[in-house]
């Protein structure tokens, strides 16, 4: 009998051997190589060297299908270490390929190559990739577009055309020496000198008639704009003088269909929005500045394109949109709001019902010591009180290779002391702790994370960004979470699904996500400011009990630390 079925077994072997060879899945192997190389960009009236890809700023669009493999050859010819993150996609047991140094690989030094080696499963829509060290993601980055699989339908009016506008921030100097001035300084760096549209500041600008986008469209025709914000610290509205925009897409996740005049988007989000080219023909400003309701000092600097229609001369003045105030927390909240998950049969919103782990963060500044900064102290920023320290070892490589002393696993779930969190400004006893200290996940556990903001020096709204997953944003609140009253309020039918979200100006937010992709899966701040401050930390999701439940084995050229 045994030996009748290991026969059976072996023939179906076989025939599943035969039948791979012969037809091989539709999904194909989409190859790109990434050179990292400096190249001298003139902006604003002046030129300097930039870090790019292939030499283009912003970089090139990685165009894939659902289910495709990719591979991106990223060959470092610069004089910095570099490592780039593929911002949203889940990376599945795939940790070597997501990206952020010293998280999940070592950097890529100056003359090496590493192999990015990743599988599109079970995504469609808009998503970016970035450097992901030090600042370098200020010109390092582009879109990538995921195509859905043949025969999936947009669940929209197809558009006729399409277009990427990435959101940006520029400086006039080189952006590693202001990160570096900053940490000197222990104080925030010079905020950037323009905002961009693809890279460019529009004519706004000194300088930048030349270096102005536009997008020419032709009357009655409809245009999918798939709008990132790449910018490194500041929250940006974005409109289109005369046009509304109609959101179906957020974070590569589709949604209700919603019409605005403008939109919010964080850094580290993207939205896809419908327009529809039935004004008058004539040229209208796209506009891109920032929302900030704390009062902190930032680059409120306006940047511009064009949509152009066709026949229209470029000697016509353009109009410019009414983006909210940057103080408009009303309009953020009510914009934020109107984001709910498609929820249709063919895509939907399998919201975690059930929670295994509470987690509850506090979100704080601080001022720690530091002897060589300007007054003796610096800038700081931590989760649970906790400022993380970045190791010098990938956290992955630590975890799968059991590397003893890099990371401890005692992340606590709770800050350690209650306070009135959203209360009056605290301002004495600011110290934090340092620590590279992470949390530890049960494979296919259901996480419910509630990140509070605080008035630890000052309230501000925090974009957070978890690598690995999207999580549904199932509540969000000004003023304190109230454990016994809020969860009521929970939408857990077609909360927005995502990768980043933001945290209110002294409020909170509730998201859930189920556990199932094993490996080390870093969240922080997306503000690249509060990021360097440590506001930061990685949860080691553990193996499930089945092979196919584990971290795959590392690529062979993983760069050695
Ligand atoms: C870049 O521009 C600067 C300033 O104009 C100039 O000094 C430098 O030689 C240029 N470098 C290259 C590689 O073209
Ligand atoms: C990656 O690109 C570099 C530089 O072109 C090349 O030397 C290397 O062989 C490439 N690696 C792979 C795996 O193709
Ligand atoms: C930052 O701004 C100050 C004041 O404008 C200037 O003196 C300094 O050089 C700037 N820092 C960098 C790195 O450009
Ligand atoms: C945009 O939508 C608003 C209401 O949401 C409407 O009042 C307005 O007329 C619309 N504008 C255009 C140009 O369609
Ligand atoms: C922009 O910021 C500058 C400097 O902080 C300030 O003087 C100016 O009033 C601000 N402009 C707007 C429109 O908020
Ligand atoms: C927002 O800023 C404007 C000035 O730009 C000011 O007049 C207004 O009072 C501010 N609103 C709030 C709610 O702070
Ligand atoms: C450091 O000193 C400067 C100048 O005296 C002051 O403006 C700044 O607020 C101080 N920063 C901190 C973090 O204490
Ligand atoms: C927290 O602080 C706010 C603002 O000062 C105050 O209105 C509220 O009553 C405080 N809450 C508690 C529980 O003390
Ligand atoms: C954070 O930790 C520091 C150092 O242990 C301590 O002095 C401070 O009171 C703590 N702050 C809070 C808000 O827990
Ligand atoms: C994860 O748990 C859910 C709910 O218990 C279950 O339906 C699902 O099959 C589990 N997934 C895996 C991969 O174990
Ligand atoms: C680049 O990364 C390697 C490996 O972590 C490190 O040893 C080296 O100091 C880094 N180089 C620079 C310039 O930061």
């Amino acid at each position: 009998m045994a030996a009748a079925l290991s026969k059976i077994s072996c023939w179906a072997s076989y025939i599943l051997f035969l039948y791979f060879v012969y037809h091989p899945a539709e999904a194909a192997v989409k190859r790109y190589q990434f050179d990292i190389q400096v190249k001298n960009v003139s902006r604003l009236c002046h030129a300097k060297p930039i870090v790019t890809v292939n030499g283009r700023f912003p970089g090139p669009t990685v165009y894939v299908r659902e289910g495709d493999r990719v591979l991106v050859n990223v060959t470092n010819h610069a004089k910095y270490n570099m490592s780039i993150h593929w911002h949203g996609l889940k990376q599945f047991r795939n940790g070597w390929a997501d990206g952020p140094a010293y998280i999940t690989q070592c950097p890529i030094k100056r003359g090496h190559s590493f192999t990015y080696d990743f599988t599109v499963t079970g995504q469609r829509g808009t998503l970016w990739w970035h450097a992901h060290i030090l600042w370098l993601r200020a010109t390092v980055y582009g879109a990538i577009v995921i195509m859905p699989k043949p025969g999936t339908p947009f669940p929209f009016p197809q558009p006729d055309r399409e277009e990427n506008i990435i959101l940006g921030e520029w400086w006039n100097s080189d952006v590693e020496d202001i990160e570096t001035q900053g940490d000197k300084l222990g104080l925030p760096p010079n905020a950037s000198d323009a905002h961009t549209i693809n890279g460019k500041p529009g004519p706004l600008f000194p300088c930048s008639e030349k270096h102005t986008f536009t997008l020419e469209v032709e009357q009655s025709k409809t245009y999918l704009l798939r709008i990132i914000n790449a910018a490194l610290n500041d929250e940006l509205f974005f409109a289109i003088a005369g046009h509304n925009m109609t959101v179906v897409e957020i974070d590569a996740v589709y949604t209700k269909p919603f019409t605005t005049r403008a939109i919010l988007i964080a850094p580290g989000q993207t939205t896809n929005v419908l327009v529809q080219a039935t004004q008058k023909p004539n040229r209208y400003f796209m506009a891109a500045r920032p929302f900030m309701d704390a009062p902190l000092s930032i680059d409120n600097r306006t940047a511009t394109a064009i949509l152009q229609y066709k026949g229209i001369p470029n000697t016509v003045i353009p109009l410019l949109p009414h983006l909210p105030e940057a103080n408009d927390t009303s309009f953020a909240l009510s914009y934020n709001a109107k984001l709910r998950s498609l929820n249709s049969p063919q895509f939907q919103a399998n919201v975690p019902l059930n929670v295994d782990r509470h987690l509850f963060y506090t979100i704080g500044l601080g001022i720690n010591p530091c002897p060589t900064c300007l007054n003796g102290t610096k800038l700081a920023a931590s989760l649970n009180n906790i400022t993380f320290v970045m190791p010098q070892v990938g956290l992955l490589q630590a975890h799968y290779f059991n590397i003893k002393g890099v990371f401890r696993l005692d992340f606590p779930d709770n800050p350690p002391t209650p306070f009135n969190y959203t209360g009056a400004p605290l301002t004495a006893n600011l110290g934090t702790t340092l620590g590279t200290r992470v949390s530890k996940i049960a494979y296919n556990s259901t996480v419910q994370l509630v990140l509070q903001d605080t008035n630890l020096l000052s309230v501000e709204s925090h974009p957070f960004h978890l690598h690995g997953y999207n999580f549904f944003v199932v509540g969000t609140g000004i003023g304190n979470f109230d454990p016994k009253r809020d969860p009521a309020k929970f939408n857990l039918v077609d909360p927005p699904e995502r990768n980043t979200v933001g945290v209110p100006t002294g409020g909170w937010t509730a998201i859930r996500f189920r556990a199932d992709n094993p490996g080390v899966w870093f969240m922080h701040c997306h503000l690249e400011l509060h990021t360097g401050w440590g506001l930061k930390t990685a949860f080691v999701v553990e193996n499930g009990k089945l092979p196919d439940q584990s971290i795959l084995p590392p690529p062979k050229d993983l760069p050695p630390c």
